[in-house]
């Protein structure tokens, strides 16, 4: 009774994993790919498992042994699932366990911009420490977001300026420019926003505080 209950489970969760599947994208999906791949492996060994069991064999090591390997495999299958989780944030935040670090670093831009400077109204790459953030500059006022969309990791960077937004390229979240609050889905969370000033050696940047 209790496999039947198991692979009931393993099939209702297979529908909610499929629905966050067809969202899911880049290195996050092929990680989740590798953990669908290893649930169906454990869901046929539960089966197979079943099915000797309900024959009544007189010699269940068969059955049983199967039952130990569909553990195993369920175990690794959790491994990668929750790193699609817990790693990547996929379907949570991505930006979920991104420290707030309030000190200001160097904005590292890309070395072709005519003299230095942050291209108009253009979404535009630049590394901050380990972090890579979208800078969009508007007249003197200079906004930044990190650069992987909070929902499922696009590019912000390749993403359109619509009505004081950055769009995400990959579903079409919006994020307001000056604060990173999402202003439209699938994405669930806001974007976490960037304050950057003149520097001597350029420009620098830290977490918004707000
Ligand atoms: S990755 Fe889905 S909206 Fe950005």
């Amino acid at each position: 009774m209790t496999l039947v209950l198991g692979v009931l489970s393993m099939a209702a969760a297979a529908l909610a994993g499929l629905a966050d599947y067809t969202d899911t994208d880049g290195t996050a999906r092929t990680r989740a790919t590798l953990h669908a791949t290893l649930m169906v492996v454990a869901l046929v060994v539960y089966l197979v498992s079943l099915v000797l069991r309900a024959a009544g064999p007189a010699d269940r090591a068969l059955p049983v042994a199967l039952s130990i390997v569909g553990f195993l495999v369920i175990a690794a299958a959790a491994y990668v699932g929750g790193e699609v989780a817990y790693v990547f944030g996929n379907m949570v935040n991505r930006h979920a366990w991104r420290g707030a670090g309030a000190k200001w670093l160097s904005l590292e831009l890309p070395g072709d911009l005519p003299g230095g400077e942050i291209p108009e109204a253009t979404p535009t790459k630049a590394k901050l420490g380990i972090n890579t953030l979208v800078l969009v500059r508007q007249g003197e006022a200079i906004f930044a977001l990190h650069e992987q969309c909070a929902h499922a990791g696009g590019p912000l960077s390749q993403g359109a300026i619509v009505d004081g937004c950055i769009e995400c390229p990959w579903h079409g979240s919006r994020f307001l420019l000056a604060n990173g609050h999402m202003r439209r889905g699938p994405a669930l969370y806001d974007q976490p926003a960037y304050e950057v000033r003149r520097s001597e050696a350029g420009w620098e940047a830290r977490r918004s505080q707000s």
